[in-house]
């Protein structure tokens, strides 16, 4: 026996390999919710992105949590404390995903978060915990990731709120529709007894497998860039211009993505992509006369990132100069890099070797929803160990093992919050004494 949260004592006979099971069919689960059938792809507010939240919704009912959906279509299981005022504990992790995706990217994280509330097995803590299902977290449908925690941590702002997506649907009339359709959704901001939140996430790289570790703890989340570069040619006959005589945008775009990787390359810690790109008008017979590309930088430091971001612009200036190809560029987003709660990433090392993994402190390389909630409430994360490194591939796995592991951590992580939150107020320590 083991003195749990609330004074209470979780029996030893917890079985963390049959919820680790569960974890993993209920992800699979999930990956049935799709919009578009034969690969997973599930983005905001969309109907796929409806039935997941249905069928995590019964989940979390059947552990115990009352359920609401916010207004950004954020899920939200509130597991509640032995009292009413108690702190809350947030545990989350996003429900959308890529185009063509894994099934464990965020998916897994909520399942973790609804699979230590069924461990507690109707105990009740000197907290409560909340699990969120966040609605948005890669930005595939508006090109603005973490909607979601956006909308929690109250900075969804006008100018994200007028971007419009593939079709032309401005996100304030996405909100609008889904909140005529969910009449009884709750406001999104934050419960103001918030007091931590807590991620866990497969790791999505290869260091904890290279290192022979299942979990790991987060103290950093790399910066990201994202831009649209936009190449302005000339397009004309493919037959008849002869090469000294075109204007081709494709070309030009395919230099620079070049020049990008050489130079990212050499950079050690920073990544450099484009992983979206269209071309004018597209036909086999034709010059290219108009390319878009999406770049991507990431590093740990932001100083590095702006300059490499500016280094990575003047170099398709000087491209265009020199092909006669006008370029233009959007600056979508910027994402300082994130130091999480040290407080936190101490009680996660704590959870992590209590159950004989030797605390291994990582940066990550991938957004995840603790950015932005890391600047409203202290907020570690718990990396899972990812077979392969792969991730944002359909091929993305995760052993049993390590979700039992996270388990096992988390509930560890959970007995030492109760000891984190007596540097909290008096009433709040007094709610803990049951
Ligand atoms: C989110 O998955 C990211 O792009 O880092
Ligand atoms: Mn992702
Ligand atoms: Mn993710």
């Amino acid at each position: 026996m083991r003195t749990m949260p609330g004074g209470q004592t979780a029996t030893a006979e917890t079985d963390f390999d049959a919820l680790a099971a569960t974890a993993l069919t209920r992800c699979d689960t999930v990956a049935e919710c799709t919009d578009e059938p034969g690969r997973i792809t599930r983005t905001f507010l969309s109907p796929a992105m409806e039935r997941c939240n249905r069928v995590v919704q019964e989940w979390m009912q059947a552990a115990g949590m009352v359920v609401n959906v916010d207004r950004a279509g954020n899920l939200r299981g509130y597991y509640s404390a032995s009292s009413e005022a108690a702190p809350r504990l947030i545990i989350g992790s996003h429900l959308d995903t890529v185009p063509n995706a894994g099934r464990y990217d965020g998916v897994l994280g909520v399942m973790l978060g609804i699979g230590l509330v069924e461990a507690l097995a109707g105990r009740r803590l000197c907290f409560g915990i909340e699990v969120i299902g966040f609605s948005d977290e890669e930005g595939v449908r508006y090109g603005l990731p973490f909607i979601g925690s956006r909308a929690v941590t109250s900075t969804l702002l006008a100018p994200h709120l007028a971007r419009r997506d593939a079709a032309g649907v401005a996100m304030y009339a996405a909100l609008d529709r889904f909140q005529a359709a969910h009449p009884d959704a709750i406001d999104p901001e934050l419960d103001a007894r918030a007091r931590a939140y807590l991620e866990f996430h497969i790791e999505q790289g290869p260091i904890l497998e290279h290192a022979g570790l299942a979990l790991g703890v987060v103290e950093t989340i790399a910066g990201q860039s994202r831009a649209t570069i936009t190449f302005q040619g000339k397009s004309g006959h493919a037959g008849t211009t002869p090469m000294f005589l075109r204007r081709d945008a494709l070309a030009a775009a395919a230099e620079w993505l070049t020049a990008v990787e050489s130079a990212a390359s050499r950079m050690p810690g920073l990544v450099a992509t484009t992983g979206r790109i269209s071309c004018e008008p597209d036909a086999a017979n034709v010059i290219p006369g108009l390319v878009r590309c999406s770049l991507d930088v990431r590093h740990a430091d932001d100083v590095i990132r702006r300059a490499a971001v500016e280094d990575f612009l003047c170099r398709a200036e000087a491209i265009g100069v020199r092909r006669e190809i006008e370029v233009e560029h959007v600056l979508e987003f910027e994402q300082a890099a994130v130091g999480l709660d040290l407080a936190l990433v101490k009680l996660a090392d704590r959870a992590v070797s209590d159950i004989g993994i030797s605390p291994r402190h990582m940066t990550s390389g991938a957004g995840h929803d603790a950015m932005i909630m890391a600047a409203h409430v202290p907020s570690v994360m718990i990396f899972l160990r990812s077979p392969g490194g792969i991730s944002h591939h359909p091929d993305e796995a995760v052993y049993a093992g390590d979700i039992a592991a996270a388990l096992r951590a988390g509930m560890s992580f959970l007995e030492g919050f109760e000891a984190h939150l007596e540097q909290f107020s008096e009433s709040e320590r007094k709610s803990c004494t049951i």
